[in-house]
């Protein structure tokens, strides 16, 4: 079965895009192909000057590591590590030391500091997003790529979430692209992709 067809795009480097659509239309599909997660059949895709479409796994788990921050839609945190151990991992993965002060800021800019030694089965599904959103910024990504990163929280949430991102991209300019159905999180995009039935049907460039 054919998911995305006929796809042709590029992300100048600090926009912040938004790629919407209805469910089923190919989005989460289309984020794990940019991020190098799924390999396409057809068709090439660029990452920063390299192209990644047939790369061997160990090299594109080493671009994905230098790259890209990432957010699944089903969180995957690692149900045997605690909130803040979950957030150091990359740094840890990436073989850095001394994470813990900033682990602990992102926890507390998110919310979550009180919840640092829970694992992810004791924490509710909005609290799991939220770990895992602290995670993709542990290593300060140049891109940082989200499957609904705010589809699980409650709007007060949600604001802090959408600040936290906005600031990555204003203060460090950070790439975004962010799969989403919040509208308001949507509003402060600087480009709204829209997918139907796996073909891009819009993209609009706002002031
Ligand atoms: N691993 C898979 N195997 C087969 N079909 C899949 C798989 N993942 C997604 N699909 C199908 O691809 C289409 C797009 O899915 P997806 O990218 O998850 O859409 P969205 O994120 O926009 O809801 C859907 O029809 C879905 O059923
Ligand atoms: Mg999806």
């Amino acid at each position: 079965m054919e998911i995305l067809r006929g796809i042709n795009f590029a992300v100048p480097r600090g926009q912040f895009i938004a790629i919407m659509g209805p469910s089923g239309s190919g989005k989460s599909t289309l984020l794990g192909l940019l991020a190098g997660l799924d390999t396409p059949t057809a068709g090439s895709i660029v990452l920063d000057g390299q192209e990644i479409a047939g790369l061997a796994e160990d090299s594109l788990a080493l671009i994905r590591g230098r790259k890209i921050g990432f957010v699944f839609q089903s969180y995957q945190l690692i149900p045997t590590l605690t909130a803040i151990e979950n957030v150091l991992l990359p740094h840890e993965l990436a073989g850095e030391a001394n994470g813990l002060a900033r682990a602990m800021e992102l926890l507390e800019n998110v919310g979550l500091s009180e919840r640092r030694d829970h694992y992810p089965i004791q924490l509710s599904g909005g609290e799991q997003q939220r770990v895992a959103l602290a995670r993709a910024f542990m290593v300060r990504p140049p891109i940082l790529m989200a499957d609904e990163p705010t589809g699980n929280l409650d709007s007060a949430n949600g604001e802090h979430v959408l600040e936290l991102l906005l600031s990555m991209n204003r203060r460090e300019g950070t790439t975004l692209v962010l799969v989403t159905h919040d509208a308001t999180l949507a509003a402060h995009a600087d480009r709204i992709l829209r997918l139907k039935d796996g073909v891009i049907v819009g993209d609009e460039l706002r002031a």
